[in-house]
């Protein structure tokens, strides 16, 4: 078996696209997740970026050990100079650099010759070798570059001393037999191959990011890049999960193996999903609400003779759990903390007293507390370090339009209460926590959906809040009552920018 790396960019092409910016906290909850995960590199940012992700690229390289920590660059003495100091307290650094290869990105992005590039390719290289030994290329755009052109400029970096080179297919346009011809040519033309590896990076435009990956890796690569859930620019970047779990269920055909523990990617997939806000579609393969889910009757009486009939991965592998104990109110700690045992949270002590109170709330209002549900617990830390809490609330509607809402909080310890009106008790609701807070920033997406299936369902509601300085900030909030919801995500939003200043 090949040892095939496992590359996560989840934390930087995954969030370059979200126009969502994950603060520091955010970003190393992330990545603490990402070494439980069993990834062998972690691309924490892109430091010359903002002075933000210089600060997030700087605390995961301090924090995280174990893993190869990366930072991106342009091929630009000053981006690496960032790069390098924020990974200086890294374990194992590794800069990325690189450049535009396709003619397109050499005539009209970068309106350099192909000479040019090259020089600046070399140049870059070699001056991020005089920091760390670890040095990967990218050839930007290489699927849509010249082949023969590509070869030289794999060639010339790795002589300039690169470890890994990067050959993404940058605009998501191959198809798989092209991808994995592409670096069948690279593996046999560049003489000094073997003293880097190749790695796979792919977009998923035309929907064929994980199937070019693997048609990659078929083919001789020994690094894959991805994101958790496929997150990314446009159409994002190929699932890490849907590759491993390829070469996982199918080892007959690839010939390689990760190190990464399967069993953590349900928890991790929830993780990103809540963190970023960007919710995981319930037909997703591999981590959707559904993929395990047998609906019709031939199957569901298939599974039942046999899983075999119509399951090709056991849950379990992916740590789904399989949960026998039904919680209700009157479940004890003991049962709430095997529950969330099962689900991979580890607490006890004053911690679990605090859940149980919480879960306590919640089973109240419901008959039954699911799976999803106990996520949403573990998950809803109220708004972020206290500094805001929803002390009451209350609607008034007058027909079918106008709306009051009184809304009391508590902000640093002082309670202020407030009313406005609005078109709607969400509106009002809204309306009359910007009169308390003062908040100036735009509403900009705001959603609601129930988390469980029963009419007593649990709600999520997400705000997404675009600040002056062009910042969108993300906030969660979960009740069973809507509104309430609504509120406390409005108000876990204002918290969190509140928090990063
Ligand atoms: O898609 C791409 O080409 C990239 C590089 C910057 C590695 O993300
Ligand atoms: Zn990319």
């Amino acid at each position: 078996m090949r040892r095939l790396y496992v590359f996560d960019t989840t934390l930087r092409d995954g969030e370059q696209s979200l126009g969502i910016t994950l603060n520091v906290k955010e970003k190393l909850e992330i990545g603490h997740q990402l070494v439980k995960l069993g990834v062998d590199i972690i691309e924490a940012g892109f430091p010359a970026s903002s002075p933000g992700d210089m600060e997030s690229v700087r605390t995961i390289a301090k924090e995280l050990k174990g893993v190869i920590i990366c930072g991106l660059t342009r091929a630009v003495v000053q981006d690496i100079d960032i790069c390098a100091e924020a990974l200086r307290q890294a374990e194992y650094p590794r800069i990325h650099t690189g450049i535009g290869v396709s003619q397109v990105h050499m005539q009209k992005k970068l309106k350099l010759t192909p000479d040019q590039v090259v020089e600046r390719a070399v140049a870059a290289v070699k001056y991020a070798k005089k920091f760390v030994s670890d040095v990967e290329f990218y050839a930007e755009d290489a699927f849509r570059s010249e082949p023969s052109f590509l070869v030289r400029v794999v060639d010339e970096v790795i002589r300039a001393g690169a470890t890994v080179v990067n050959i993404p297919d940058t605009v998501g346009y191959a198809n798989p037999w092209e991808y994995g011809e592409l670096i069948s040519f690279v593996i046999n033309n560049v003489k000094n191959i073997d003293k880097a590896l190749v790695s796979v990076h792919c977009h998923n435009d035309l929907g064929m990011a994980t199937a070019n990956s693997l048609a990659g890796i078929k083919a001789g690569a020994s690094q894959v890049e991805g994101t958790i859930n496929g997150i990314g620019e446009r159409a994002g970047n190929t699932s890490l999960e849907e590759v491993i779990m390829s070469i996982y269920t199918r080892r007959d055909g690839y010939g390689v193996e990760t190190k990464v523990n399967t069993r953590e990617i349900s928890a991790t997939s929830r993780l990103v999903s809540r963190i970023t806000g960007v919710t995981v579609p319930d037909h997703k393969a591999i981590v959707g609400a559904n993929a395990f889910v047998h609906a019709s009757g031939i199957h569901q009486d298939g599974v039942l003779k046999d899983r075999e009939t119509y399951e090709i991965i056991q849950p379990e592998i992916i740590g789904v759990p399989q949960n026998v104990i039904s919680l209700t109110a009157r479940s004890g700690r003991h049962a709430l903390q095997h529950c969330l045992e099962v689900l991979g949270y580890e607490i006890e002590g004053t911690q679990l007293d605090e859940v149980y109170q919480r879960f306590l709330q919640l089973a109240d209002h419901k008959q039954e507390v699911f799976d999803q549900d106990l996520y949403v617990l573990m998950g809803d830390t109220g708004s972020v370090a206290n500094n805001i809490l929803l002390q009451d609330l209350s609607i008034s509607t007058n027909g079918v339009e106008m709306a009051t809402a009184t809304v009391t909080l508590e902000i640093e310890g002082m309670m202020i209460t407030d009313a406005a009106c609005g078109n709607g008790p969400v509106n009002a609701l809204f309306n009359t926590i910007d009169r308390i807070t003062g908040n100036k920033a735009t509403l900009e997406d705001y959603t609601l959906k129930s988390v469980t299936r029963s009419s007593e369902a649990l709600g999520e509601a997400t705000v997404k809040l675009r600040y002056e300085d062009g910042h969108l900030v993300l906030g969660k909030g979960f009740s069973t009552d809507i509104i309430e919801a609504s509120a406390k995500a409005y108000i876990n939003a204002l918290a969190k920018r509140i928090n990063i200043g």
